[in-house]
């Protein structure tokens, strides 16, 4: 059995669905600070066979001793964390407490019950300000500029440590470029609270018309087009390179570092024109300073996770948002429950 934590969430939810579909018996541990049961409800429709589902936080030392006594677990997905940025600005003890002191909550219960196989969703935000691209995993980490970002780098520095103090460990970091898009049914997709910090969600929800027009922050990079470029990757494919490690971890020790990116970078305008094209209406967008923290330009080199792990990234652009908008147009309002008032995606947006 994998135990996956943050399991209810938009990758967790996706990977909780491949390794169902793999055959594997799944564990989710999530406090839906984030997320909805209904996602997991949906999984399981997907599945066509259920999962474990506890309610509990990753943080609850007592709670994961239970878990490690009462199930099978032979390794752990760590997903469950904090991820908007602005917010770990404000409330920087919040993001270390959970992404990092969650993390170390985690491992200590898992090497109390002899459990020693971990996948840990990184972020390409740990090289920070790369001068060259693509980015391979040699490249040294850089600063990040924020609590949520540090909160990662952080947590990598515990796993490595911890990975070089016991043998037994076999420790994957993935470090994810900007993922994207949704299950091809549009079941299942993300769904963020407030006001989306992320390109696509704030575009699907422009769309939808949940929001006016979408901020376009900077045309005045040093980019062919002036707005920042970045390596987007379909959900699907990103949850499967985790399968992936997975197994890999069964044959290797220590601590691997994969990136999970495409290798191709698309600017925000590419991807306004690209979304325009599969939603087949224009998207209301003006032009803004830049965003404080934020790089220019970001891709992967995918090769190392390729030679090692026999993965790659298989979906294109336009499939990443057909996909996603699928499941914005399906589900305006996300997990919520659609109001009698509220109108219809179409007559919202035509
Ligand atoms: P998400 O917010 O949709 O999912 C996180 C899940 O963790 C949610 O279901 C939430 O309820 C749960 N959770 C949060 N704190 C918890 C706690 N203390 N105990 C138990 N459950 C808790 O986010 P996501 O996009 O699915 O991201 C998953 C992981 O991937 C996160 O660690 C995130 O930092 C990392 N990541 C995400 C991206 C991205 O762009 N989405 C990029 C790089 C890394
Ligand atoms: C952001 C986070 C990063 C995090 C990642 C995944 C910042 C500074 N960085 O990265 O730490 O790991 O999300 O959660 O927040 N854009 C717009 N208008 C918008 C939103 C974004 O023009 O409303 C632009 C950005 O300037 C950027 C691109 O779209 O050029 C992608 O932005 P985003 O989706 O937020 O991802 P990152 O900036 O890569």
């Amino acid at each position: 059995m994998i135990l996956v934590t943050g399991g209810a969430g938009y990758i967790g939810s996706h990977a909780v669905l491949e390794l169902l579909l793999a055959g594997e018996e799944v564990l989710v541990l999530d406090n839906l600070c984030h997320s909805s049961r209904i996602a997991i409800d949906r999984v399981e429709q997907l599945a066509g066979r259920p999962l474990q589902f506890v309610k509990g936080d990753v943080r609850n030392r007592s709670l994961l001793a239970a878990l490690f006594a009462s199930y099978p677990i032979r390794a752990v997905m760590h997903f469950a964390g904090l991820k908007a940025v602005g917010e770990s600005v404000r409330e920087p003890l919040r993001y270390y407490e959970t992404n990092v002191s969650g993390s170390i909550a985690l491992c200590q219960a898992m090497a109390e019950a002899g459990v020693f196989r971990l996948v840990f969703s990184s972020s390409a935000t740990v090289y920070g300000e790369s001068p060259m691209m693509p980015i391979t995993e040699d490249r040294p980490t850089g600063v990040p500029t924020n609590p949520y970002g540090q909160s990662k780098l952080m947590a990598e520095s515990v796993l490595k440590g911890l990975a070089e103090s016991d043998p037994r460990w076999s420790i994957g970091l993935l470090r994810y470029f900007n993922p994207i898009g949704a299950h091809e049914s549009g079941l299942i997709g993300e769904d963020p609270n407030g006001v989306p910090n992320n390109l696509l969600p704030y575009m699907l929800q422009v769309a939808v018309g949940r929001r006016r027009q979408l901020n376009v922050y900077g045309a005045d990079y040093p980019t062919p087009d002036g707005t920042g470029i970045r390596d987007y990757i379909h959900v699907v494919d990103l949850v499967k390179g985790h399968l992936k490690a997975l197994e890999r971890l069964e044959a290797v020790r220590g601590v691997s570092v994969w990136n999970l990116g495409t290798g191709k970078g698309h600017s925000v305008r590419e991807m306004i024109t690209a979304f325009e094209e599969v939603t087949g209406r224009p998207l209301p967008h003006v032009i803004k300073p830049r965003r404080a923290g934020d790089i220019a330009q970001c891709w992967s080199d995918p090769g190392k996770a390729w030679q090692e792990l026999g993965w790659r990234a298989e979906r294109d652009l336009i499939s990443m948002l057909a996909d996603a908008w699928r499941w914005q147009s399906n589900n305006p309002r996300g997990y919520a429950e659609p109001t009698p008032e509220k109108k219809t995606p179409t007559a919202l947006a035509s």
